[in-house]
């Protein structure tokens, strides 16, 4: 079998050398389908694929262009004519009103001028109206409605047929059960749309499949797609997937208007003259279906599309979009650009793999291949060992990537990977690069398996794994690696802040035996400083300011900085919260401890050993002494409060508050005030004159917008 695939391997390269030079000729036509049909199963079924969506559209695109020029050389079965096949068997059957086509594809602003030449010479016009929406990444589904009611959801699969996964489909919050279609006079609606998991979401999940020992699982879209067909839809439920929907393929109206099918038959819908819609009147243009799919409940791009007449403004738009992709809570891997009349929709037609009116424009590719050269092995603080893939340099979406986490021996030995293999490479959004898998076709046989170690490459203590836990771990607490982990994650960013002492310096002290434990950072030796290279008396003023502004840092984040196992800056909130004084955690149990919201046993457990241990509690006092701050100044307020948790930003002048008091409301009432529009803003609070604060999270659908009423309506509710 691999010497197959070694075999394909080799023709696809020879194939796409001969389209790039322009060399490519009828003869190879039969290899050629050949190829294509060998990634197609490859893709679509083993879901596996060797190749990059841009080679594949290359083989694609020279077969078009092969066929073009031969027409009598086209066959029934060639790639061309058909979608690929592909279903699993144990799901119902879902036949498909109308197939499901794809999308063809374009990756610079030549193929948009490109694609914009032959939408104005099929519609005979001389600039057409476009509506630009995003991409999303995720698994695409079908949704029937019948006389309002959601009647069917189902997959993909081959573009004819799917599976029926109704009871999963339920599950999914964004789709609405039920739709007033007849306000519109429609009886029988198809629509698609695209099924994802939110980053965060996406990043919880895989948080929980590592505290298992499992491997994480590649992207949101694997992640969206596997979910679909997981036979229990409450499990399906607690996953948490969103949905999209962009397109109606199909509709019956109530006086037996229908939707031309103008799919099914394929030579047919080579004629662009005959279809006819028989159209509601707001059902006209794409950008109309959108407002209408929203107005009826359904989660559209209606917030996020833009219509535009003309092409440069579309790229313009695409590339403006481009760079807010990683602001966005969920993946999209490019743009949509979809001609908006439907009556030009319908005059231009489709292939039997694309309609013509629409072009998916793609970002930069965020998967690479690279080599694995060697392994090194990190120190974490609390010990364990983790092992990071050290590779040949590769650019993937903008950044150059070269070391990679494997997370835990358990992983490196599941995916089976191997010093000297070729590995892909995935950088998603925010989602730190990780090893897809190794592509063990290409195979030499001079791999070589990965030794994990056996002792610190620190201290040389023996590492030991508990039979309950995937990491190993140097369990000396006075392993140097160790301790400077800790002192860095102390006086880090997120947790106390110290401008100045990051990890050029931390290791430069702890190696002149400046600092050796986190007390020390209060005591430092600013004379003996002073004399090190590079410090002059304005590095040294800001570093004693940062060093004692510290001091004054809430509880929740002293907290955070001891860097206990399993308390991350949420947990430390909430446990924090609970206490008048830091030390009052000497008096809880695990009982008590998991009384609180989210704490589990393992996070109670790891909280009561770390106050049982008396070093650490004559460090805290030595801190306390030291004029740290360890009574929670806090605790009165910002629990229980009807906005806990929940994040807020004002924008634009508000009338019946002033700022600050609106301000010190939400937190009053357990909410938190952000700086700026990103994915983690839940609520943007709008006033008279509101600017690009509104236009940004209008592109992000998870915001809910607000008036000033609305906000005061919600702090106190009636
Ligand atoms: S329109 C005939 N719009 O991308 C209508 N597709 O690569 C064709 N997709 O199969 C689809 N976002 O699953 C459309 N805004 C969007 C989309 C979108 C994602 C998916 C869809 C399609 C695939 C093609």
């Amino acid at each position: 079998m691999s010497s197959g695939i070694k075999d394909a391997q080799k023709h696809t390269e020879q194939l796409l050398k001969k389209i790039k030079d322009g060399k490519l000729s009828t003869s190879e036509i039969d290899s050629l389908r050949d190829v294509l049909r060998f990634h197609e199963h490859r893709y679509y079924i083993q879901n596996d694929p060797l190749i990059s969506d841009f080679e594949y559209d290359t083989l694609f695109k020279g077969l078009e262009a092969l066929e073009k020029e031969a027409p009598d050389l086209v066959t029934p079965d060639s790639p061309t004519q058909r979608v690929a096949k592909g279903l699993t068997k144990d799901f119902p059957a879902a036949p498909h009103l109308v197939p499901m086509l794809s999308l063809d594809n374009s990756y610079d602003s030549e193929d948009l001028l490109d694609f914009d030449r032959k939408a104005r010479e099929l519609t005979g016009l001389s600039e057409i109206e476009y509506c630009v929406e995003p991409k999303f990444d995720g698994a695409s589904i079908s949704l029937i409605y019948e006389n309002d009611r959601l009647a069917r959801g189902a997959t993909r699969g081959d573009g004819v047929r799917g599976d029926d996964i109704t009871p999963n489909i339920k599950q999914i919050r964004t789709i609405p059960l039920s739709a007033r279609f007849s306000a519109y006079g429609l009886q029988t609606v198809e629509i698609r749309g695209e099924v994802l998991i939110n980053k965060n979401n996406f990043k919880k999940f895989n948080e929980a499949l590592a505290e298992q020992g499992l491997a994480p699982l590649a992207n949101p879209r694997n992640a969206a797609a596997g979910t679909l067909r997981i036979k229990d839809p409450v499990e399906v439920g607690r996953r948490k997937l969103e949905a999209f929907v962009y397109h109606v393929s199909y509709y019956l109206t109530d006086d037996g208007l229908q939707m031309t099918d103008d799919s099914k038959d394929v030579e047919e819908a080579h004629t662009p003259s005959s279809v006819t819609r028989h159209l509601p009147s707001s059902l006209t243009t794409h950008s109309g279906t959108l407002d209408m799919l929203w107005d009826l409940g359904f989660r559209s791009p209606a917030n996020e599309k833009k219509v535009f007449r003309g092409i440069q403004a579309v790229i313009d738009y695409c590339n403006e979009f481009e760079k807010e992709r990683d602001e966005l809570p969920y993946e999209i891997d490019g743009m949509v650009i979809k001609v908006n009349d439907f009556t030009l929709q319908d005059k231009m037609g489709m292939t039997s793999h694309h309609p013509r009116w629409a072009m998916a424009y793609k970002f930069k590719a965020r998967q690479a291949t690279s080599k694995l050269l060697r392994v090194e092995y990190q120190i974490g603080r609390t010990g364990n060992i983790g092992p990071v893939a050290k590779i040949e340099p590769v650019h993937i979406g903008g950044v150059t990537v070269s070391s990679i986490s494997l997370f835990n021996e358990d992983v490196i030995r599941e995916k089976d990977i191997r010093i000297g293999d070729t590995v892909l490479v995935e950088r998603a959004g925010d989602v730190i690069p990780y090893i897809v898998k190794p592509l063990t076709e290409l195979r030499t046989g001079n791999e070589q398996p990965i030794k994990f170690p056996t002792h610190c490459p620190s201290c040389g203590d023996e590492l030991y794994r508990s039979p309950e836990e995937v990491a190993w771990r140097c369990v000396n607490a006075s392993c140097p690696a160790q301790v400077l982990e800790r002192l860095m994650h102390f006086a880090s960013k997120d947790a106390m802040d110290i401008r100045g002492l990051g990890e050029a310096n931390i290791e430069k002290f702890y190696t002149l035996g400046l600092l050796r434990s986190i007390p020390q950072i209060y005591q430092l030796d600013f004379e003996a400083i002073g004399k090190l290279e590079g410090f002059g008396p304005k590095s040294i003023g800001n570093l004693q300011l940062a060093i004692s502004n510290s001091k004054k840092q809430p509880l929740h984040r002293l907290l955070f900085a001891l860097g206990i196992r399993f308390v991350g800056e949420t947990m430390a909130k909430t446990i924090a919260n609970a206490v008048g004084h830091l030390l009052d955690l000497r008096e809880f149990d695990e009982e008590r401890l998991q009384t609180l919201e989210d704490v589990g046993p393992k996070v109670a457990g790891s909280v009561v050993q770390f106050f049982r241990n008396e070093d650490n509690v004559k460090m805290l006092t030595e801190l306390e002494d030291l004029g740290l701050q360890l009574k929670n100044e806090k605790k009165e307020v910002a629990s229980g409060g009807n906005l806990d948790g929940q994040t807020f930003l004002f924008t634009g002048t508000l009338h019946k508050l002033k700022r600050s008091e609106a301000e010190e409301r939400v937190e009053k009432a357990g909410g938190k005030i952000l700086s700026g529009v990103s994915s983690k803003l839940d609520y943007l609070i709008v006033g008279e004159d509101a600017g690009s604060k509104l236009e940004k999270a209008k592109k992000i659908a998870t915001i809910r917008i607000l008036s000033e009423d609305q906000f005061l309506q919600m702090l106190e509710p009636a």
